[in-house]
């Protein structure tokens, strides 16, 4: 069994897609020290290696990206005053946990791997799980590689131009974007491993980041130290709700900005199957993970604020460089800038790592053309006798292959048409958008699933009142998922009803691919799956009726 990879029988035939597969190494991290991404032999279940604290740290890692150090400033501009931006970061992280808390009972309930894909299926049938894929594939993928990489660029021009310079052409931005995009995508052509361990060393780097900055925002606020000038006295004389917008659509759009930075909480349930006891550990760590992300998030709010004027905030996606640059003038910026630079590669890389799989798993499927489905010709040892014709052997490729922690899999033995396919999707995003915007169409994207798999949840609860759950959550959670989630898709139409339309057609658009690539070949698949439970044997109108 190779890696996330290998499993061509799960993909052809079982729930597969995300996840067969990827719920090793997804998104990096513990993938890689957990199930040791498969390896050698043996299936996910055979390395149930994860504790609690690797949960804990890979989710943790994952969230914390790039939004805690960009997004405040479109939280703030939309809320309209520090009081109220709060408000909203504190009603995000909440929502978010919500949302967890809810992927978690279904991880329990539905022990698959695969996370929305393969409850929307079970639950809605399987026209519900292809959108999902369709639209991961299409936007939800490549739109937050898109904005990782947009904010990577951002931060590393500004670590060469200073915190103060003016605002540079935004292509130069761009520009370095596409650059890092092309390197991270190269690395995860060429190994498997070494990007999973980039991303272990990479993840100390953001905490240290984030507490640093709530740290040295206290102690500049109680101290009123400051290398550049006089500290900012804005938070004394400017009450904390003054200016509060009163519209619903602007709200709808700095929770969206919050709720990018908390992205990436559905991400535990891909390795659920890794847990040594998941269902013990996943609610566990879901529990320690959401409260801490959110106090940390609210801390190094306060800690901008009391550090910066209001409208620098407002004014920059790069508010940490310019925190850097007031507590300790320009190293302070470059330091920032650096630090916050190389956390987005980590989390541009993970993401990357994540995304070709499920384009590969769905190349598989059959949901995309086959060709995506297809992997790069390695350079290690034939993992089985069928692969053995992609591989060629050779001493120095091998050991080339161990110099990167690839023994098993070998070099280019990656699903390399799928990454270039995602590679080609995010530059065209990073070309036509920009963050506040990509961020918004990157939110209605993603919380029209999520809102579903939620429902979905009530649904299951409903229909399948007996069904075992390990881990239940107070119905409230759910519900309160639901409604808030609503709000903010409604509100979108009218805040951003461009990007809205754009969502709403490329969900419409997948409806004739269903029929065309996926349900037409129904019927052999429809057999080997009998027995399977849910997505067979019921239209998805009927999604309410036990089969
Ligand atoms: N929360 C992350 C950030 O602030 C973004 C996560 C992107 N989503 C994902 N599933 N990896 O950058």
């Amino acid at each position: 069994n190779l890696f996330p990879l290998s499993s061509t029988t799960g993909a052809a035939g079982g729930y597969a897609p995300l996840g067969a597969s990827s719920s090793s190494g997804l998104e990096g991290g513990a993938g890689a020290r957990g199930g040791g991404g498969g390896g050698r032999g043996g299936s996910l279940e055979k390395h149930k290696t994860l504790t609690y604290l690797n949960g804990l740290s890979l989710i943790v890692g994952l969230i914390i990206g790039s939004g805690i150090f960009s997004s405040p400033s479109q939280v703030n501009s939309h809320a309209g005053s520090p009081g109220a931006a709060l408000i909203i970061w504190v009603v995000a992280g909440i929502l978010a946990w919500t949302g967890a808390a809810s992927y978690a009972e279904l991880g329990g309930a539905i022990p698959l791997n695969g996370g929305s894909q393969v409850y929307l299926s079970k639950i809605f049938g399987e026209l519900a799980g292809f959108l999902f894929t369709w639209v991961a594939v299409l936007v939800l993928k490549p739109g937050s590689a898109a904005i990782i990489s947009i904010i990577m660029g951002e931060y590393l021009v500004r670590a060469f131009i200073g915190a103060e310079a003016e605002t540079v052409n935004i292509w130069v931005d761009k520009s370095v974007a596409l650059v890092g995009l092309a390197l991270v995508t190269f690395l995860n052509c060429v190994s498997t491993r070494m990007g999973t361990r980039l991303n272990d060393m990479l993840m100390f780097l953001k905490f240290v980041a984030l507490l640093g900055v709530t740290v040295i925002g206290i102690v500049v606020a109680a101290t009123g130290f400051s290398l550049s000038g006089p500290a900012n006295r804005d938070w004394k004389d400017h009450p904390w709700f003054e200016g509060t917008k009163m519209d619903a659509s602007a709200w709808a759009v700095a929770l969206y900005a919050g709720l990018w930075a908390f992205d990436g909480w559905d991400n535990t349930n891909y390795v659920v199957g890794e847990f040594r006891n998941p269902s013990r550990d996943l609610p566990r760590v879901i529990h320690t993970a959401m409260p801490l992300v959110i106090a940390s998030y609210i801390l190094a709010n306060v800690a901008y604020f009391l550090v910066l004027p209001l409208d620098a905030i407002n004014s920059t996606n790069t508010v940490a460089v310019m925190f850097g640059a007031k507590v300790f003038g320009p190293v302070g910026s470059l330091i920032l800038a650096l630090i916050v630079s190389a956390s987005c590669f980590g989390a541009l890389n993970a993401s990357t790592f994540t995304s070709s799989r499920l384009v590969y798993v769905a190349g598989k499927e059959g949901y995309i053309p086959s060709l995506f489905g297809r992997l790069g010709t390695g350079t290690g040892v034939p993992p089985t006798p069928e692969l053995s014709s992609l591989r060629t052997r050779s001493w120095l490729k091998k050991k080339l292959a161990s110099l990167v922690g690839d023994e098993d899999t070998g070099l280019f033995f990656t699903p390399i048409p799928a990454l270039i396919l995602n590679a080609l999707l995010t530059s065209g995003y990073i070309l036509v958008g920009e963050f506040g915007t990509l961020i918004t169409f990157y939110g209605v994207a993603g919380y029209t699933f999520y809102f579903l798999t939620v429902l979905g949840l009530i649904v299951l609860r409903v229909r399948e009142p007996n069904l075992e759950r390990p881990y239940r959550t107070w119905i409230t959670t759910p519900i309160i998922f639901c409604c808030v989630s609503l709000f903010l898709l409604s509100r979108a139409v009218f805040a951003q009803p461009l990007q809205t339309l754009l969502v709403v057609a490329f969900v419409v658009a997948g409806v004739p691919v269903y029929y065309w690539r996926v349900h037409g070949r129904r019927g052999p698949v429809v057999k080997r799956e009998a027995g399977g439970g849910g997505r067979e044997g019921r239209p998805w109108w009927k999604f309410w009726k036990r089969t």
